[in-house]
């Protein structure tokens, strides 16, 4: 036995010496990528990683296992219950923060991956602040981020703003009291929202504007009292900002609702720069006239940020294609390929966001505000908080619609804090 396991380890060093390669070297068999990207600039991004892949890797069989539905509402509800009943997908699709922290990490459940930032180099490619999102106090790293995007952008047609005879508002107050009725009298729709989760970042964009960074931070790190006179008011402000936007909004897709600002139905719609790859790739408009950008009311000088990651599972069929795709996707080259069809930033600061040949005048803008703005997170897009009180945040915001009562959705925030232990 002893005489056969050293005879296949001789094989095994001749082979590798005349540059066949191992196993290791040369993953084969199914690796299933799971995502919610499956429209637009977010799919078209995901497939030209996956050709770059199959070209690099010809013997994995990449199967595609996108789950339809903006921010991950569906595919989440699937992931979970096939992470919790012992069935990963291979590499899924998170956000950096609390949404992979207080869930996958805090469970178990992921591989740390801190030899693959170290064989590439990336400790010193990836920002700092972002790292911290993805690492736990014993410094084990867990996923790879292909991207950076904004939260709080407020989209719009230059010529049709022109047309109404608006400006771009730069507090809520302004959008509520002078551009939101001017508009009203002309019968355009001032804001174009749309379902639930597409509300609770609207939320998150007034949160910002009506708190300043200090006070929006606060509401993650304690300092900010959920019933504070602050927080009511941006309740109340969110509720005449709603006032102004379209009946139909449950109804409505993120690219339904942005679609219509394009489409001149609308004036301004609040969403993350992936509306950018939408604007760019579905519709095939111009940056700076077929659609333009600005931060979101009152947020001038702050970016919301939140990250795109994918990781290992423990436990999956096939780790050595997972490792090969993973140390794939934080590469230059992946996040070059990825990020000017998705509307977001490099977050390997390798990349060559400087080229504005392959990032268009839309990144340049992201960029220079990403490098000098204050950084502060997204909890619609779990960077701040854990799912379990995005989940009853999502309730609060539906009860809210209805009833536009400020002092019950502070309250309820307040105790939904407490449960899913955001205060102390
Ligand atoms: C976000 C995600 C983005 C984009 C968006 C709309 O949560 O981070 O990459 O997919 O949802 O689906």
């Amino acid at each position: 036995m002893k005489a056969r396991v050293s005879l296949l380890l001789v094989i095994a060093v001749v082979m590798a010496s005349f540059g066949f390669a191992s196993a290791q070297d040369a993953p084969s068999g199914d690796l299933e990528i799971f995502s919610w990207w499956t429209g637009g600039g977010e799919e078209a991004g995901l497939n030209a990683l996956i050709a770059r892949f199959k070209e690099l890797y010809p013997e994995v069989n990449v199967i595609n296992a996108a789950v339809a539905g903006g921010s991950g509402v569906n595919a989440r509800a699937v992931l979970t219950s096939r992470m919790l009943g012992g069935n990963p997908p291979d590499t899924f699709q998170v956000h950096a923060g609390e949404e992979l922290n207080a869930l996958w990490v805090a469970a178990g459940l992921m591989e740390p991956l801190n030899d693959i930032y170290e064989a590439n180099g990336w400790l010193d490619q990836f920002p700092e602040g972002l790292l911290d999102l993805i690492t736990d106090d014993e410094g084990n790293i867990y996923v790879v981020p292909v991207n950076i995007h904004r939260s709080n952008v407020m989209w719009y047609v230059p010529a049709k703003l022109e047309e109404w005879g608006v400006t771009v508002p730069a507090t809520w107050d302004e959008f509520v009291n002078v551009t939101c009725p001017a508009l009203q009298a002309k019968d355009v729709t001032p804001l174009s929202v749309g379902e639930n989760w597409t509300q609770a970042h609207l939320w998150e964009s007034v949160a910002l504007g009506v708190l300043g960074v200090d006070g929006y931070n606060g509401l993650w790190n304690g300092s900010t009292s959920w019933t504070s006179p602050e927080a009511v008011a941006v309740w109340d402000t969110y509720g005449k900002v709603l006032d102004c936007a379209n009946d139909d909004m449950n109804a409505l897709s993120w690219q339904d609702a942005s679609r219509r600002v394009a489409d001149g139905e609308a004036a301004f719609n609040i969403m993350g720069d992936w509306a950018a790859g939408y604007f760019l790739v579905d519709l095939a408009l111009e940056p700076g006239t077929g659609f333009a950008w600005a931060a979101s009311p009152g947020t001038d000088g702050a970016f919301m940020m939140l990250s795109d990651t994918f990781g290992l599972p423990k436990g999956v069929a096939n780790p050595g294609a997972v490792r090969a795709w993973l140390s794939f996707l934080g590469t230059a080259e992946a996040q070059d390929i990825f990020n000017p069809l998705k509307g977001s930033l490099p977050a390997n600061t390798t990349a060559q966001i400087d080229n504005s040949e392959l990032y268009n005048a839309y990144f340049q803008d992201a960029y220079s505000d990403w490098t000098s703005n204050a950084i502060v997170g997204s909890q619609a897009h779990g960077l701040v908080a854990p799912p379990a009180f995005s989940n009853g945040f999502a309730a609060i915001i539906a009860g809210f619609q209805g009833d536009h009562d400020s002092a019950t959705a502070s309250a309820n925030t307040a105790v939904l804090a407490l449960q899913t232990g955001m205060v102390q």
